[in-house]
């Protein structure tokens, strides 16, 4: 080990050792810092809300002022909303509390509700702590006007519970790294795509983890893979070293590259160790499903 590592080494153990590196508030409850984290590292935000330059990348100087990229489904036509502080045409004249409550339930502070796409049903299970640093990340952007598409309701929408969302986690309960990788993959909504899928229905409780939900867009369909730690049809005889790989550099453990909907190695890469850590915990206890 060079000197450079081996200080970074004992550095890396101070801050453990303090719980800097592995609390669940690596930054202060209800900070920017905090919600910047959450939003660069597990809930990447940016994926659907920031708007799309030419060459199909994010374009960084509007940041997330709506998207460019549609979701369609029989039920619904929606672009990914201007959420930035623009008064006219962001959530720049929601309060907190409408901002809290349309990320938590879906429900806009008209009454109206939001299509499935944005994944509040999982975001349900925020930690308050952590609800009041999402606000301040966003109330802390720059404001840009841009007016969005407007959505295209054509169904009702249907809102399936997630489990372990029914009401905020206890922060302290996240000191453990378990329920601290649950919470984790709760806000990354891992399981609205790696659940057991009944056709278009998640099992969330009964196969969670299971795989099968099938994405299908222009390059072709793919299927979101067994995650649960199945030695044959699963991730159960991956190195952790094998997921960490897969999950901070979007590349599948074969080097494939992976499809769009699981393309989150760019967010996932800012994870702190310890979270990435509390992450692969929560996926080896995911019962073996073949
Ligand atoms: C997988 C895509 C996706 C992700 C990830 C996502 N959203 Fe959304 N969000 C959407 C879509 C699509 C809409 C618009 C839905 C509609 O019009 O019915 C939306 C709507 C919203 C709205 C309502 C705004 C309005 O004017 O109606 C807020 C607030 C919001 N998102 C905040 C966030 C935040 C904060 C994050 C990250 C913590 C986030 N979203 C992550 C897709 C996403
Ligand atoms: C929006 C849907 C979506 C979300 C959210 C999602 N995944 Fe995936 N995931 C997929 C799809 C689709 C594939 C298959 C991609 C492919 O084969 O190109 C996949 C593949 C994988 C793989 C296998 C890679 C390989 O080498 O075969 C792992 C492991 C994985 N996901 C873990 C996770 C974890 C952990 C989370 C949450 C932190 C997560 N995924 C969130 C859709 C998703």
């Amino acid at each position: 080990m060079t000197r450079d590592a081996r200080i970074g080494t004992i550095i890396a153990g101070l801050l453990c050792a303090a719980g800097l590196a592995t609390a669940p508030g690596a930054f202060a409850q209800g900070s920017v810092e905090r919600g910047a984290y959450l939003v660069n590292a597990v809930m990447a935000c940016d994926t659907c809300h920031t708007p799309r330059g030419p060459n199909g990348g994010l374009d960084m100087t509007r940041r997330l002022s709506g998207g460019s990229q549609i979701f369609e489904t029989p039920a619904y036509l929606v672009k990914g909303a201007n959420i930035t502080p623009d008064r006219e045409t962001g959530i720049g004249a929601w309060s907190d509390a409408d901002l809290k409550r349309t990320l938590t339930t879906g429900v806009r502070p008209d009454g109206s509700r939001l299509a499935t796409a944005m994944p509040f049903a999982f975001y349900g299970g925020m930690t308050p702590g952590d609800l009041d640093s999402i606000v301040a990340f966003l109330r802390s952007l720059p404001p840009v006007n841009n007016k969005v598409q407007a959505p295209v309701y054509r169904l009702n929408t249907v809102v399936h519970a997630v489990p372990g969302t029914e009401r905020p986690t206890d922060e302290r309960d996240l000191a453990d790294p378990v329920k601290r990788g649950a919470y984790l993959a709760t806000l990354a909504h891992c399981q609205e795509c790696h659940a057991g899928h009944v056709g278009d229905t998640p099992d969330f409780r009964g196969a969670p983890g299971k795989g099968g939900r099938v994405f299908s867009g222009p390059a072709g369909s793919v299927a979101a893979v067994n995650i649960t730690s199945s030695k044959t049809a699963g991730i159960g005889d991956w190195t952790d070293e094998d997921i960490k790989r897969v999950l901070t550099t979007s590349k599948g453990r074969d080097g494939r590259q992976l499809a769009g909907p699981m393309a989150r190695g760019a967010y996932f890469k800012n994870m702190t160790p310890g979270d990435m850590d509390a992450l692969i915990a929560y996926l080896r206890r995911l019962p073996p499903l073949d």
